[in-house]
């Protein structure tokens, strides 16, 4: 179920891979007896049912897609995890008060048509029609053109925009399992992280124009080489971020390409997608702010042509103090160590928290590595994370254990 060999792990929204771990997913959920439903943008859930469903639902997941030649372990854990550990509670013979539904939510990742979270944000209402018909795959189509080609989707992107948005007070609890994506719970051999704060990315993309030229015959003196500016900005990214002095404050030029791209023509054109991220808004703001002055200057200096455009600018989250505390306690309750610190990666929980209380729950990763397909969690530190996600979800949730027998 990925377009590259294992472990290198891609799976692009929609694709015949991704709809082939949807059907994995929605049969390992049927194996374990929760009821399965999914809404307009293909986000989906499986219930299992409490005594008193008018209380909201405890809600679990993460995703299943994955940006090209990543791992196995982001997103997945968190949806096959949840699956086990609603397996794990059925087993023990608790029954829940709300209904607890572990749920894969749809395109976590920006892979397809550049948007993250676009499950999550639609269920948070923080989507339009407008942005999301603006977001074009590489074949030049929107959203609900594919949507509706696997199988979900509407009439119109409003309708199924309406249709997937919670209705409030249907969510009481959101909890999120998933691999650090950073080094510090390996380094200081903690067992789980509990998540406090989510950073948020800002994503801007800059395109610098100039008028190209041959790489013998103009002489430099006469250039404006738009790869330079690129060059020049990408460095300035680094400076801003730098400057700020904190260390929760991150910027990376991800992307970065020149055209026409041969070795004897000065470039034409750079183009750069920039992702900045911190837990303060407010200080990630003026990175961004100063990030778009110097792309500015630089197209002055440089004498070439710069548009820009912010492509997202979310706020980051923070987490409840509910969730937050019910991840300790059951992490204790286990005899296992814990951390508390912040989600440097974002996650569908971003938007989840403007649905409802939300909290994260982190497992050490080898070496913080991520997004690449030596990503890697030991089988023990995912058995303490799904059991910790239980514990998490039966507190939550409310419900009952079975009686000791004396
Ligand atoms: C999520 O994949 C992120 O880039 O933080
Ligand atoms: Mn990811
Ligand atoms: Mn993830």
């Amino acid at each position: 179920m990925s377009d590259h060999e294992n472990p290198a792990v891609t799976r692009i929204l929609f694709s015949p891979n991704d709809m082939l771990a949807r059907k994995f997913v929605k049969d390992l959920m049927r194996e374990n007896h929760l009821t399965i439903r999914e809404d307009a943008m293909g986000n989906i859930f499986g219930r299992l049912e409490g005594s008193t469903p008018a209380a909201g639902v405890v809600l679990t997941g993460s995703h299943c897609d994955a940006i090209p030649l990543a791992g196995m372990y982001d997103g997945t854990l968190g949806v096959i995890g949840a699956i086990e550990a609603l397996a794990a509670l059925q087993r023990a013979g608790y029954k829940p008060l709300r209904p607890i539904e572990v749920m894969m939510f749809t395109s976590e990742e920006p892979t397809r048509f550049g948007l993250s979270c676009s499950g999550s944000r639609a269920m948070a209402g923080a989507l339009t029609p407008e942005v999301l018909e603006s977001k074009l795959d590489s074949g030049g189509r929107h959203f609900l053109q594919v949507a509706n080609e696997v199988g979900y989707g509407g009439a119109s992107t409003q309708d199924m925009l309406d249709a997937t948005r919670v209705a409030e007070g249907a969510v009481s609890h959101f909890v999120e399992l998933h691999i650090e994506q950073g080094p510090l719970l390996q380094r200081e051999g903690v067992d789980i992280g509990v998540v406090t704060a989510i950073a948020a990315p800002a994503a801007l993309e800059v395109l610098f124009v100039g008028d190209g030229g041959h790489a013998g015959g103009q002489l430099m003196p006469d250039r404006n080489d738009a790869g330079l500016a690129g060059a020049e900005l990408a460095l300035a990214v680094e400076r801003h971020v730098l400057a700020t002095g904190s260390v929760d404050t991150v910027g990376t030029t991800g992307t970065f390409e020149i055209a026409p791209g041969a070795i004897n023509s000065v470039p034409r054109e750079a183009r750069l997608a920039i992702d900045i991220r911190d837990i303060d808004g407010p200080r990630r703001d003026q990175v961004v702010a100063a990030v778009l002055k110097s792309a500015e200057e630089i197209a002055e200096k440089r004498n070439v042509r710069m548009s820009s455009r912010i492509i997202n600018q979310d706020p980051p989250a923070t987490c409840h103090a509910d969730i937050v505390e019910a991840v300790a306690a059951s992490a204790g309750a286990l005899g296992l160590s814990t951390k508390r610190m912040v989600s440097r990666a974002y996650h569908d929980s971003l938007f989840m928290a403007r649905v409802a209380p939300t909290g994260m729950i982190f497992i050490p990763c080898k070496n913080g590595w991520s997004h690449r397909p030596d990503e890697f969690s030991s089988a023990t530190d995912i058995a303490n994370g799904v059991s910790v996600l239980a514990l998490t979800l039966a507190r939550l949730s409310g419900g009952s254990w079975p009686k000791a027998e004396l």
